[in-house]
């Protein structure tokens, strides 16, 4: 009868004393032959379970080490001892499953690193840190399904496999099952996808935002919510190989609605996380004041973790067009000492360190570029009047650059079909896309939200291989 155990998250706040428990879980640590701090993952702090001298023989006692599993059946009791409200007193333990010391990964004298415990990824759930992220996670997930569905939007599954190329920049994974010693090729010698599994070329999708596309145009209000792959070979502590991304899509909506949406979305999503995961926030946020104090003074941040997310919360993202960005940045301090790597101009992708100049130097909070130079964005968003801008929108946030992407979409059949033959997008592959121009078109709009990239945010953690259970990044896919 496994099931009638309580979880120890439910039994720390337990208000009645008395009656007896079952509890089970992992050990973190085992005192004086006689206490046991145990741990089932349903929260950082542990229950202490109490086997009084003489309950236990020898040998039991000497399994009873860090990762074993018990099953423990006692008496919740108020505790005695300091740091803990209530306690188990223990009428019988039983080994689950043993954890030899002398091999168990996290059995480490020092604080295990986080590039340690990268290695380590498939055992690391059970540290306090990835405890509180995965918690967080979940969270931020669950978050979001309820903002959409409570706006009523509908939740549309766009395929992973797919053979367009949504952003149109050929970062794709190819799907085959073409073998590689005899590829088939045709009479020019390139490859023959006619003879592929599904008679076609075939990628991992980048973006599930062009089959969104299609369930606006029907259902009004759709997202999703899904995997996605990039083979950019970006090595840095903001890129994947394998993201999650949500991509709300809406009928009706022009890139002010749009802006309006993300704002109160992310708004939304960290206040959820902050109400319903207090406490690992607040381990969090220790954790990341702990590393800050290794910092020189000029590198820790202004806030903690708490306090920036309450900022966040309170008060409104500054807007700006991406003109007024490159004023900025050209009128700044830091470009006059000539103090940024990439030059900067009207037309330049922003970069990385430009776009943290921007929230975290200048405007201090999370900031809405809009009107970007058509040039630099992809062929679906909206050309504005001036000829040289798209109706696009970025959200910067502090410590992280870039989090989401949007835009109002061009729903102009002709425009739209112009600007994929300059950016040499296959007008003839994506006909069912333009079939949307073709029939009923509407103003619409949408953007994509790196769930990583807000998962790292919230939790304060500073590399998103950190954030996710396994992370796939350029020579590496371990688990
Ligand atoms: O700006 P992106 O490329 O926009 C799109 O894919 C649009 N189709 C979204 C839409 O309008 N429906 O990506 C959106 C967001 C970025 O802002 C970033 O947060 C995240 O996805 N992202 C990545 N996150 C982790 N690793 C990567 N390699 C990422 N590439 C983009
Ligand atoms: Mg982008």
């Amino acid at each position: 009868m496994f099931n009638s155990r309580t979880k120890i998250k439910a039994l720390l706040s337990s208000e009645q004393t008395g009656q007896e428990v079952t509890v089970m879980g992992w050990v973190r640590s085992f005192r004086n032959n006689q206490f046991i701090a145990l741990n089932d993952g349903s929260t950082n702090n542990n229950i202490q379970v109490v086997a009084e001298l003489g309950l236990l023989d020898d040998a039991t006692l000497k399994r009873i080490t860090p990762g074993a599993s018990l099953k423990v059946v006692g008496q919740l009791i108020e505790s005695l001892g300091k740091g803990q409200k209530v306690e188990v007193k223990a009428k019988n333990i039983e080994i689950l499953g043993d954890c030899d010391p002398e091999k168990y990964p996290l059995q480490l004298k020092n604080r295990p690193t986080l590039e340690y415990l990268r290695e380590k990824a498939h055992l690391r759930f059970r540290t306090n840190t990835f405890g509180a992220v995965f918690r967080v996670r979940h969270s931020l997930a669950f978050a979001v399904h309820k903002f959409f569905n409570d706006k009523g939007f509908v939740y549309l599954h766009t395929p992973i496999i797919t053979s367009s190329d949504a952003e149109g920049a050929g970062e794709m994974f190819r799907v085959t099952t073409l073998p590689f010693d005899k590829t088939p090729r045709k009479e020019d010698g390139t490859v023959d996808f006619a003879e592929d599994f599904f008679g076609k070329s075939t990628n991992l999708t980048v973006s599930g935002q062009l089959e969104g596309e299609l369930g606006a145009m029907a259902f009004s209000d759709i997202y999703t919510f899904g995997p996605t792959f990039r083979a950019e070979n970006s090595n840095t502590t903001r890129h994947l190989a394998e993201f999650w991304m949500i991509e709300p899509e809406m009928a009706f909506y022009d890139i002010e609605d749009n802006m309006n949406l993300a704002e109160e979305f992310i708004k939304y999503i960290i206040k959820h996380a902050i109400e319903h995961n207090a406490d690992d926030i607040a381990f969090l946020a220790q954790r990341l004041a702990d590393e800050e104090k290794q910092l020189p003074q000029d590198k820790r941040s202004e806030f903690g973790l708490v306090e920036k997310l309450e900022f966040v919360l309170n008060n409104p993202f500054e807007r700006i067009t991406y003109t007024e960005a490159v004023d900025i940045l050209l009128q700044s301090p830091a470009y006059k000492k000539k103090k940024f790597e990439y030059d900067v101009s009207w037309g330049i992708d922003l970069q990385s360190e430009h776009e943290r100049y921007l929230v975290e130097k200048h405007f201090k909070k999370p900031v809405i570029v809009t009107g970007y130079p058509k040039a630099i964005k992809a062929f679906y968003m909206r050309q504005n009047d001036d000829g040289k801008t798209v109706a696009a929108m970025d959200i910067l946030a502090p410590g992280i650059g870039e989090i989401v992407g949007g835009s109002q979409r061009e729903e102009r059949l002709e425009k739209l079909e112009e600007r994929m033959r300059e950016m040499h997008i296959p007008v003839e592959d994506l006909d069912w896309y333009l079939d949307t121009r073709r029939f009923g078109a509407v103003p619409h709009a949408g953007f994509g939200l790196g769930f990583e990239r807000m998962v790292l945010f919230v939790t304060g953690m500073t590399n998103i291989r950190d954030v996710i259970a396994f992370a796939r990044t350029p020579n590496n896919c371990e688990f």
